[in-house]
């Protein structure tokens, strides 16, 4: 049959976590925590499931929680958007991200993807009939390389997709950086696209500066979040989008046909935990001490590592080490030292290998120590 997604196959992150599985390995390469939610979110579901809220939700999302939702943007980032019209309740950001894809790209449009990218953004390009303008982020840190993003805007350009906290690299875009997309976009037609699932995790004292923070991106952007990734949840695949009245309006048309509502108790429940801000404004901190403790652990295995910024990812650089590729490597720490990670090479649509590996450190303190004991082994592999 013919495939509109030719190049598709299994993404990396089931291919790995099933090695993970085969060869007993601690699993570092999927993005989900290894810990529970706290106890009053799920005894709030609980709540909620037993006592009738089970039926489909508004297409929108229920109104509490969009008008909490309006709220805490206005605490975090000093915007109230309109509950009503500008936030929509979502099945997690890849619906968001996917949704608001389709909503603005015509065949034939250009869309610039940073890379090394999350793997949902490309195929929902091609599904509209776009064309993906890949752009590298600048190995290392993995900041954005201006110059050439500037370069690969035309005419044609209909949209950028934006990650921040990023995945894979935990790189947080700074001020500037807002500044430089700011110019960019400004006069011309490009709407933006920005993944922030990883708002609440940054680190040293970051502030993440959201989109619909900057008075003038706002206008032009649909900002995808993920109730999942915020409060250790992933599997309950909730998110929302944040965009302004006429987007949103584009953007709701296709969400009716995608999922049409999202999961009513966990709605109610969301609304309800949210309007404590602790729960959210602790997230950061909570997942310091994690990245703190795994890249001291880390530093000794020989690997060369720049600290995550954000998110809950450490990626490190082992070209110094070895020139067998990232996919060789992971696989053999899956098998022989019992550690499941990620090649980044699965982020570029080329499958490039700048050498690096990606784990996921979301993961309780004795499982990431042991870990690290056995990644102590690298050099014995190589
Ligand atoms: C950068 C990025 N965007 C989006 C998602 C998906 O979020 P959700 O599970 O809410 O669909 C993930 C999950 O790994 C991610 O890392």
């Amino acid at each position: 049959m013919h495939s509109k997604l030719p190049r598709i196959g299994t993404t990396i992150f089931t291919v790995m976590s099933q090695m993970a599985k085969d060869f007993g390995a601690i699993n570092l390469s999927q993005g989900f925590p290894g810990f529970d939610a706290d106890p009053k979110l799920l005894e709030l579901v609980a709540h909620f499931t037993t006592k009738g809220f089970n039926q489909y939700a508004p297409m929108s999302g229920i109104p509490e929680l969009r008008e909490i939702m309006a709220e805490k943007t206005m605490r975090c980032y000093g915007f109230l958007p309109d509950p009503v019209e500008e936030i929509t309740i979502v099945s997690g950001a890849t619906e968001a991200i996917f949704c608001a894809i389709t909503a603005v790209v015509d065949p034939g449009d250009e869309v610039i993807l940073l890379e090394p990218a999350y793997d949902s953004y490309e195929p929902a390009v091609i599904l509209s009939g776009g064309i993906p303008i890949h752009v590298d982020l600048k190995p290392g840190e993995f900041s954005i390389d201006w110059e050439k993003v500037r370069h690969a805007v035309n005419f044609k350009t209909k949209a950028l997709v934006i990650n921040t906290p990023h995945n894979p690299s935990g790189y947080v875009w700074t001020e500037e950086d807002l500044k430089q997309l700011a110019s960019l976009v400004r006069d011309r037609d490009i709407y933006v696209i920005s993944d922030e699932v990883y708002e609440h995790i940054t680190f040293d004292g970051r502030t993440h500066f959201s989109l619909v923070g900057h008075e003038e991106l706002r206008e032009k952007t649909f900002v995808c979040g993920s109730f999942g990734k915020t409060f250790h949840v992933t599997g309950w695949k909730i998110g929302y989008c944040i965009a302004p009245k006429d987007l949103m309006a584009e953007f709701r048309k296709v969400h009716q046909f995608v999922t049409f509502s999202t999961v009513t108790p966990i709605q109610y429940a969301l609304a309800e935990y949210l309007k404590d801000a602790a729960h959210y404004e602790g997230v950061s901190s909570f997942y310091e001490k994690k990245r703190d403790f795994f890249f001291e652990g880390l530093k000794k295995t020989g690997l060369e590592i720049i600290p995550a910024q954000g998110s809950f990812f450490q990626m490190a650089y082992f070209g110094h080490l070895s020139k067998i590729s990232d996919r060789e490597l992971a696989e053999r720490m899956t098998q022989q030292l019992k550690v499941a990670c990620i090649p980044v090479s699965s982020f570029y649509h080329d499958k490039q290998d700048p050498k690096f590996i990606r784990f996921c450190f979301a993961k309780e303190e004795d499982e990431l120590e042991e870990a690290l004991n056995r990644l102590q082994g690298l050099s014995k592999i190589l």
